[in-house]
């Protein structure tokens, strides 16, 4: 595992963009895993940049995105198919017909799901995908739990999950409970992992997940097992870690 230390949001979000780049230049048809949130915005103006300058094209890319609500439309303004877009996919040249997000109005959810993991495969499994974490812990919309998720699935979201996510609606009772996401599998099997966080309450979750215990009760605890794995933090959200062989640190 290695954990790169960014100064601020900034530094990390520039660390974060210059390394998808790099996956970009050297594999022009990469397939990408991407996520939503507030964390990776900043990365996401980065890479933005990048096209831009022409440094980067996506117009080879694959983009795989790890979750969405059920029972929101790809026009509702808090759905992730509309958020990727606005501050994403409408900016750069990825085709729109190379963009998978999760289809959470679909008639037969399960058989959704399989047609995700499916297309996943198709595509050769997932080159570098990017990470946010809960507060819980949780990657994707995997939520703690006894056992770690498999492939793509529904999920019921936890508590804390819905709390989280209710800052971006305007009622409580908007908020969704229930959403589709890839599995831990499916996340594990993408051959390299960048998990970004920032702020000083993600810190302890930060923590647990690479000095902690491998546990379900923290899905992303399991990121310690994979073969390719860069966290890159802020300061902040940086600073409980303690070192160990395992973990190369860079400032
Ligand atoms: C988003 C996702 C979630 C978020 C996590 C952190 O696609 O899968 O796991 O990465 O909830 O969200 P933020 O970045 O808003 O703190």
């Amino acid at each position: 595992m290695r954990v790169i230390i960014g100064k601020d949001y900034n530094d990390m979000s520039k660390k974060a963009a210059n390394m998808v780049a790099a996956q970009i230049l050297l594999k022009p048809n990469s397939v990408l895993g991407l996520a939503t949130g507030s964390t990776p915005v900043m990365t996401y103006n980065y890479l933005i940049k990048l096209f831009n300058d022409e440094t980067i094209s996506f117009k080879d890319v694959v983009a795989v995105n790890l979750d969405e609500y059920i029972g929101l439309s790809k026009e509702n303004p808090n759905s992730y198919r509309y958020f990727m877009n606005d501050i994403f996919f409408n900016h750069v040249d990825v085709k729109p017909e190379n963009i998978y997000i999760p289809d959470g109005m679909a008639v037969d959810l399960e058989r959704e799901c399989q047609e995700y993991e499916n297309l996943i495969r198709q595509n050769d499994g997932i080159d570098l995908q990017v990470l946010g974490i809960g507060n819980n812990g949780h990657i994707g919309f995997n939520e703690p739990d006894l056992k770690f998720e498999g492939v793509t699935h529904c999920i019921d979201l936890d508590e804390e999950t819905i709390k989280a996510n209710s800052r971006f609606f305007q009622k409580d009772d908007e908020v969704p409970k229930r959403a589709i996401t890839m599995g831990v599998k499916t996340i594990m099997n993408a051959r390299k992992i960048i998990l970004l966080a920032n702020g000083p309450e993600k810190a302890e979750t930060i923590y647990k997940a690479i000095n902690g215990k491998i546990d379900p009760a923290l899905p992303a605890s399991i990121l310690q097992l994979h073969p390719d794995v860069t966290f890159i933090l802020d300061k902040e959200a940086a600073c409980c870690i303690e070192k160990k062989e395992s973990i190369t640190l860079c400032t």
